[in-house]
């Protein structure tokens, strides 16, 4: 639904869970926190640029070609005719990098979606898919949308193709609770993802396929048994595991303190843990923070229901 421009937007883009255990490359649920803002105004410099970056350290380009958020922009302005717009970015970074929380899926949906909000909407949130999956893939290299569609949409998401960004949101049961810590440490998708194995056996793919299955069937008919029963991930948790410190531990801590389930989110070193009501998954978070702590690794817990709303506006001129 299109709207009148602005003169300036500020939007929140939220962080994610990718994988959801079974669901390599193919799940993953948008969380409350942490996330990036970024802002988008009209300025009198023909082309799109990047104006400042906060909070990154000084390691984020400001080239608009090299930046995730400038990436997913630019890719939206040229699909409009509207390259030659001067339009200034900027992006105030909320999360840690390389830490398994969508980081970069956050950045290049907010570029795309910011600049859309600017121009009054001209296209719709799933219009908006190939933008951000391209700003991601400038990031890692890899064509996925496990991160950035459960940020644009919201909720939790199944993406049927990747290659043909066949995405779908799933049901979210109603005390569905997510208990996410965030070991400080760094951990590079572009490792994670080389450390993967190029071959499974017929037998692991069988038992993925049922769980990932069950986890589906378990959120539509909110079945948190099945939902336990089914958040096992056979395929990349048992090579990624040695790059989280105590990920067992904290596995077995997390299961000892009542969560449904529990693995690596998306590449790490962040995890999770899906939980039945809040009480629990503030349990959930304390005791696995608690493992990190001790190692000691600085470690921080987000409790969040599942963010059915993902990016949005927070403030417009
Ligand atoms: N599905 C991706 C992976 C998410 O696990 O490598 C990280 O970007």
């Amino acid at each position: 639904m299109s709207s009148s421009p602005k003169k300036e937007v500020r939007i929140f883009s939220p962080a994610t869970v990718a994988n959801v255990a079974c669901g390599f490359d193919v799940l993953g649920f948008c969380i409350d926190q942490p996330g990036d803002e970024v802002v988008a105004r009209f300025s009198d410099q023909p082309g799109l640029r990047i104006a400042k970056i906060t909070g990154d350290d000084g390691r984020l380009p400001l080239d608009p070609k090299l930046n995730t958020a400038g990436v997913s922009a630019q890719a939206l302005l040229r699909h409009l005719g509207k390259d030659n717009l001067g339009i200034e970015l900027e992006i105030h970074k909320k999360m840690p990098f390389g830490s398994g929380l969508g980081s970069s899926a956050a950045s290049a949906v907010g570029g795309a979606f910011v600049v859309n909000q600017l121009l009054g909407e001209p296209l719709t949130r799933r219009q908006l898919l190939p933008f951000v999956v391209a700003g991601e893939a400038a990031a890692d290299g890899a064509w996925h949308a496990d991160n950035v569609a459960p940020c644009l949409f919201g909720g939790i998401t199944l993406i049927r193709s990747n290659a043909e960004l066949d995405v779908m949101n799933v049901n979210i049961p109603s005390n569905l609770w997510a208990a996410v810590v965030h070991p400080d440490i760094v951990v590079l998708t572009k490792v994670a993802r080389e450390i993967m194995p190029r071959h499974i056996q017929l037998e692991t793919s069988t038992q993925q396929s049922g769980n990932l299955g069950g986890l589906l069937c378990g959120f539509f008919q909110s079945d948190y048994a099945l939902i336990g029963r089914s958040l096992h991930d056979l395929i990349a948790e048992p090579h990624r595991q040695r790059l989280i410190p105590q990920f067992y531990q904290a596995k077995r801590m997390a299961m000892e303190a009542g969560a449904l389930g529990f693995s690596i989110s998306g590449a790490g070193p962040s995890v999770f843990a899906l939980c039945e009501g809040e009480a629990k998954a503030r349990q959930v978070a304390a005791a696995v923070a608690k493992v990190f702590s001790q190692i000691p690794i600085k470690a921080t817990p987000y409790v969040s229901q599942i963010n059915s709303k993902g990016v949005h506006v927070i403030d417009q001129k």
